[in-house]
């Protein structure tokens, strides 16, 4: 009995000596890799070749016509042909009132962009793609998105809302606030400058006075 268990003892013992050597020892061979995981991938290393190439090199230098995010796309709309309000609708983030809707410390007001029935149409269509979800076509607040647990959107012809300065919108917009996200990222400056118009427009259709109304409106209304 003592005698079996003294010979398993010593095999354990040289078993966990031989596999896990001796302590502080230092080992400078190729470590034994029983579970490499994801330390051995194909990939670019800087300032290394790679055979991945057919010249053999890692670094190269960017595709002509790349244009790295956040950088002016002049004529961005341009080549589809319908879009081009000035030609230069972009993604700047440049300190300025058209790019932030911030006049030194405060919200500015006021539209830095030509307001036109195309500015209009074109903030009505980026606000039925972009908003329309949350706030409804109508500005309301109840977009489909209510029905499936967002409780919280903000009706956009609400008093408060109505108050704020252009620029504070186009900084909700660009910037998101509290559970809603930011559009900055994936709406160009220009585009969110006609949906604050489209917005103001929403606000506007929605508290007009009878007495404003064209006569053919006000006959419309009648019929209703
Ligand atoms: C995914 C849903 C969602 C989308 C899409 C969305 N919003 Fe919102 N928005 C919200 C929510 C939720 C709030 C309320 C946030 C809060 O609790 O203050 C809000 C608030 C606002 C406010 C009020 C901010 C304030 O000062 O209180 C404005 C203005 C606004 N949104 C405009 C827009 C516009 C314009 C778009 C389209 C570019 C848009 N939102 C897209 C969900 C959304």
């Amino acid at each position: 009995m003592v005698r079996t268990f003294l010979f398993v003892f010593t095999l354990v013992v040289l078993a966990v000596v031989s596999l896990a050597g001796f302590r502080g020892q230092k080992f400078a061979g190729t470590p034994l890799q029983i579970t490499p995981d994801m330390k051995h991938q194909p990939k670019v290393i800087t300032q290394h070749g790679s055979g991945f190439f057919s010249d053999n090199r890692g670094d190269h230098p960017l595709v002509p016509g790349t244009i790295p995010v956040g950088y002016n796309l002049p004529g961005r709309y341009a080549q589809s042909g319908v879009n081009n309000m000035s030609g230069n609708s972009s993604f700047t983030s440049e300190p300025t009132y058209l790019d932030t809707g911030v006049i030194g410390d405060v919200y500015g007001d006021g539209f830095p962009v030509e307001v036109n029935d195309k500015l209009l149409q074109r903030g009505r269509e980026r606000y039925d793609i972009f908003c329309a979800v949350c706030h409804d076509r109508s500005g309301s607040g109840n977009g489909i998105t209510k029905a499936y647990g967002l409780a919280t959107v903000a009706s956009l012809i609400d008093d408060r809302l109505k108050a704020q300065p252009d620029g504070q919108l186009f900084a909700t917009i660009t910037n998101g606030k509290n559970t809603m996200g930011a559009y900055g990222p994936s709406i160009a400056v220009e585009d969110r400058w006609a949906i604050v118009a489209y917005v103001r427009a929403l606000q506007k259709s929605q508290s007009v006075k009878v007495e404003l109304l064209s006569p053919e409106l006000k006959a419309q209304l009648e019929k209703k």
